[in-house]
């Protein structure tokens, strides 16, 4: 079965879909992407994912060149070619093909549109979360605008791959300051002793992630108190419990911090119930 991608308007075999050398998304990283998660053929929080999408573009100066209706089109009609029921959909927008300036170019340049879809074993990533998994304590050496999803991601890219050389799923980002920002990919969460639920604030340090604001809505719903703060690493290490959600882990109980168990070791029953409170929105 072919697999296609859509670039600037075309529907692509997937492995002969390409962009030009001189795209900004590829020279610069002048360019935003977002990612939904697909679960029996609908995309999740679509609407929250759409509207990041949007002020993504408009932090950048990037002029959207397709309406919300346009991208659903598309992103049906690539599902249904790729046939994806449980998956996700990768949708990335530059700011186009310009010779290379670091300044804007100066006249008119149509954005660079891009979409794959993938398809994930969402079996696996069920017990993946049923075992819970381990991250590691990196420094945060991102920019100063990490609220943006572009995809400037080196350095999400190398802490991650330092995770896994680790033997760990995530790599958690520690400030300056001391305080956990989020993980390379993964907004992080833990449970204070007291049951409260705590998540750092969205400001420039950290992405303001979809699947965070529908867990706080949910979170919120079943009585839980939330306080959106920062915290260190020792106060996670000996926290009640620890999480992390995104569009692809969902609700996913970490048991370890570098070399300390978190709570009994095992996953928490407050991730686990907020894992299944997600995914029965669907
Ligand atoms: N990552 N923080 C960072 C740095 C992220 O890259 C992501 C998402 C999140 C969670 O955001 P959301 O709940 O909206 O997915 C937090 C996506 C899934 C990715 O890069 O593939």
């Amino acid at each position: 079965m072919t697999r296609f991608a859509y670039v600037n308007g075309r529907y692509q075999p997937h492995a002969d879909a390409m962009i030009h050398i001189e795209d900004r998304g590829f020279q610069f990283a002048d360019a935003i992407y977002e990612v939904w998660s697909v679960r029996a053929g609908e995309l999740m929080d679509a609407d929250g994912h759409f509207a990041r999408l949007e002020r993504s573009l408009r932090e950048l100066r990037i002029s959207n060149p397709k309406t919300e209706a346009g991208y659903r089109l598309v992103i049906a009609e690539l599902l249904r070619r790729n046939r994806v029921r449980d998956g996700l959909v990768y949708l990335q927008i530059s700011r186009g093909r310009a010779r290379r300036d670091h300044a804007f170019p100066s006249g008119p340049v149509r954005p660079t549109v891009v979409m794959t879809t993938k398809r994930l074993d969402h079996a696996a990533a069920q017990r993946r979360a049923d075992a819970g998994v381990a991250v590691i304590s990196l420094p945060d050496q991102r920019w100063a605008r990490r609220d943006i999803k572009t995809v400037n991601l080196l350095p999400n890219v190398l802490a991650k791959q330092t995770a896994h050389e680790a033997g760990a799923a995530e790599a958690w980002l520690v400030d300056e300051g001391g305080q956990v920002t989020e993980g390379a990919s993964t907004n992080a969460w833990i449970v204070t002793a007291d049951g409260v639920l705590v998540t750092r604030q969205t400001d420039h340090d950290i992405l303001h992630g979809i699947t965070r604001a529908r867990i706080m809505q949910r979170a919120q719903a079943l009585g839980y108190t939330i306080e959106e703060r920062a915290f260190t690493v020792a106060e996670a290490q000996s926290a009640r419990e620890a999480f992390m959600t995104s569009a692809t882990s969902f609700v996913t109980p970490i048991i370890r911090i570098d070399d300390r168990p978190v709570g009994n070791g095992a996953p928490g029953s407050v991730a686990t119930a907020l894992r299944a409170a997600y995914l029965e929105l669907i």
